[in-house]
């Protein structure tokens, strides 16, 4: 378990000036606090709850759960009785209770230098309960699962929360995600609604977001499902040209965000002609006009849904993770103002995207429901040159910063001069999240950018998951680069081998939990028998993450990455059957194989290995059609970065691809270990003699 004292010798700490008055100050605290949640979890978290308003209280246990197949069908319960409304607690607790109404809520910056927004929590309210009237005014009601299918811009917190203030579930589909990929969602969440935008810029790059949106809805209509409406947020220009069928909406002044906005009308860049279907789309500045700025929130049981992320699976077909409301929302609020060791002085900044769990977490509502002022960027780390981070970490004087390691090696390439260009004096904790940090890296990022003077927190999580569950604290954990180190509070993490034995001491094997925490998934959407199997069936008794995990004589973890058939690639979860299915789905492929390769910067490129039908020959046309291929049924980042012609793929007797050869093959490694069980050995020369090599 957690050891009794925390190692001396070569670990590192955070300075003296940073650590002091911290929430958790020691690790010792640390482990007392450790204790106490998992011993008394209904203590440790009904405390937790006390921070929040709950217009009925919760009757019996605080969790209440089953994590074993073999006892029954696996549930997990949290504050069973109890009603709230997360909107209100992130919102209106902070306006009218806390008198933060003042408070920057976020601080938006553009793509573009200069284009910026600032958002108090009063403004964002008004927005919210004007959305949220919005979202009434166009028949969804509790429960309703509405699509949102935006760039990262202040209304997509206000779309998400105007459904959580009414009770709708949101399914957010990042906006890197193809038309294909939106519409399996919006099918599979049966989504009555789909919230997107004109088109956004990615550093230079015009996003047609609303062409994407269009292609989406018609497919959804060409499998028999037909959404009917569409708001769009005109994000590019209010003036944006509409071809319309009829007459365009009328442009009056709205009270909402975009009247305080300064200069969100790009300049220099072209607008995106949109298509309007006026039947389906509707303006979300006129609709934003028509409606009060006051709507009561409505009160639901704790283990109502709040919303669904997809995730991708190993079959394939994308997972629609379920969180509910109270657990969610305690367990969020909890690890932000912990792991980050949150002040209310502090400007926070999660650099990742809100499609993505960690901008559900750690952009909207952990910080939110601390008060906690953010910067939400729309842009990326180069764009429009290599300092444009340390730019905007100075422009802000954001304290806490939280990236992801595929970022942080990207800008790693360009030395310390962009970085030391700007003073960065005001950082005070950097986090990291979406794949192992290799020591390289990590070493990087402690001295370059945070001085030798932040904590970097390594935080393990899982879309899954809901918040962080293994993690320093910043003031307690001494760390070590490329360790997640210890659990959060209320998570009990163990190591199994193959037989499903727990391991003691220095090990190495399967991460697993063995109790629930207030934030973990509950179902996957509308198929609980695959929530079971993914999760409890391999172990009964225990979640299984999916990673592998080592303990070092310390009693430190370090996550070693994806055991199962999923990539990381830049901190996103791929599935090689998804990416499989997308290559044999063209006509010249047979067969697909896809591994990952070893990346600098990536973690992992996409490795694809194709067998042609007859008579079918391999070319570049080919090769490019296939990437294409992907790129449209998955979305860019599924692009595959090689593609190998295999005229035959290495299999055992009983026809199962190896796919360990296939990864040595790809990356180059001669040494492959076992290979009696292979059926035809000559296909491994072969597939050496043709191996793709050039870098990306
Ligand atoms: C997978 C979950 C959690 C938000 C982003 C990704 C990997 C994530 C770490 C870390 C080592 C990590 C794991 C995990 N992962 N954080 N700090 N150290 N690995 O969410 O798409 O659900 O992916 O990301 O493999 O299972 P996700």
């Amino acid at each position: 378990m957690i050891p009794d004292k925390a190692p001396k010798d070569d670990v590192f700490h955070g300075a003296e000036e940073i650590r002091s008055g911290a929430h958790v100050p020691t690790f010792e605290k640390y482990k007392e606090m450790y204790m106490q949640s998992v011993q008394d979890p209904d203590k440790f978290w009904g405390d937790m709850a006390k921070e929040f308003f709950w217009k009925t209280k919760h009757n019996g246990r605080f969790l209440d759960y089953n994590f074993d197949v073999t006892k029954g069908d696996i549930f997990i319960k949290c504050m069973e009785g109890a009603s709230t409304n997360v909107c209100y607690n992130v919102l209106d607790r902070n306006v009218h209770d806390r008198k933060l109404g003042d408070k920057v809520a976020f601080f938006w910056e553009g793509n573009e230098p200069g284009d910026e927004l600032t958002v108090t929590y009063r403004e964002l309210l008004n927005s919210v309960c004007r959305f949220a009237n919005v979202l009434k005014s166009q028949g969804v009601k509790k429960g309703d699962r509405v699509a949102i299918y935006m760039p990262m811009v202040v209304e997509l917190v206000v779309a998400m929360l105007a459904c959580a203030r009414i009770g709708a579930v949101h399914s957010i589909v990042f906006a890197g995600f193809s038309a294909e990929s939106l519409c399996e969602r919006i099918v599979d969440s049966q989504c009555s609604l789909l919230i997107t935008a004109d088109g956004f810029y990615r550093g230079d790059k015009l996003i047609n977001l609303k062409l994407l949106a269009d292609e989406a809805v018609q497919k959804c209509r060409d499998k028999g499902f037909s959404l009917e409406t569409c708001i769009v947020l005109k994000h590019l220009s209010k003036e944006a040209p509409e071809t319309s069928l009829s007459s365009p909406p009328a442009k009056r002044p709205c009270p909402d965000l975009q009247e305080t906005e300064t200069g969100r009308v790009r300049k220099t860049h072209p607008v995106p002609q949109v298509p309007w279907n006026p039947k389906v789309d509707k303006c979300w500045h006129t609709l934003m006009c028509e409606v009060s700025d006051e709507c009561e929130p409505e009160w639901c049981a704790s283990e109502d849904p709040l919303f669904i992320l997809y995730t991708s699976g190993s079959t394939g077909k994308p997972k629609g993770v379920l969180h509910t409301i109270s657990g969610y929302m305690i367990y969020t609020a909890a690890t932000f103002k912990l792991v980050f060791d949150h002040r209310p002085d502090d400007i926070y900044w999660c650099t990742a995207d809100i499609g993505w769990i960690t901008g559900h977490s750690y952009i909207t509502y952990g910080p939110l429901a601390n008060g906690a002022t953010s910067v939400l960027f729309e842009g990326l780390p180069t764009y429009p040159d290599v300092s444009r981070m340390w730019q905007i970490v100075d422009k802000y004087h954001v304290s806490k910063f939280y990236t992801a390691p595929t970022a942080i090696r990207l800008l790693m390439k360009y030395g310390s001069e962009p970085v030391h260009k700007y003073k960065r004096d005001s950082l005070k904790v950097l986090g990291t999240v979406g794949e192992p940090i290799n020591p390289e890296a990590w070493q990087w990022y402690f001295t370059v950018v945070g001085d030798s003077r932040c904590p970097i927190v390594d935080t393990f999580w899982q879309t899954e998951t809901g918040g962080h569950v293994m993690t320093p604290l910043p003031a307690a954990t001494p760390m070590k680069p490329g360790s997640a180190t210890f659990p959060f509070f209320g998570v009990v993490p163990a190591i199994l081998n193959e037989s499903g034995e727990e391991l003691e001491g220095t090990s190495e094997g399967y991460l697993v939990f063995k109790q629930p925490w207030p934030g973990v998934m509950r179902t996957v959407y509308g198929n609980h028998g695959r929530f079971e199997s993914t999760y409890f069936k391999k172990f009964p008794g225990y979640y299984v993450t999916g990673d592998g995990c080592r303990r070092d004589e310390d009693g430190y973890y370090w996550i070693t990455g994806r055991i199962d058939d999923m990539l990381n690639v830049s901190g996103h979860l791929l599935s090689t059957a998804e990416v499989e299915s997308a290559l044999v789905g063209h006509e010249a492929v047979a067969e697909a194989a896809v591994v990952g390769r070893p990346h600098p910067v990536k973690g992992e490129s996409l490795y694809c290995f194709v067998t042609l039908c007859d008579g079918v020959i391999f070319n570049r046309t080919l090769e490019a059609q296939l990437k294409k291929q992907v790129r449209e049924k998955i979305g860019a980042i599924a692009t595959p970065d090689f593609i190998q012609d295999a005229p035959a793929l290495p299999k055992t007797r009983s026809g199962k691809i190896m796919r360990r050869v296939l990864r040595k093959i790809a990356s180059g490694e001669r040494d492959l270990g076992d290979i009696s069980t292979l059926a035809d050995s000559s296909v491994v020369e072969q597939l050496f003699q043709n191996r793709c090599c050039s870098a990306v």
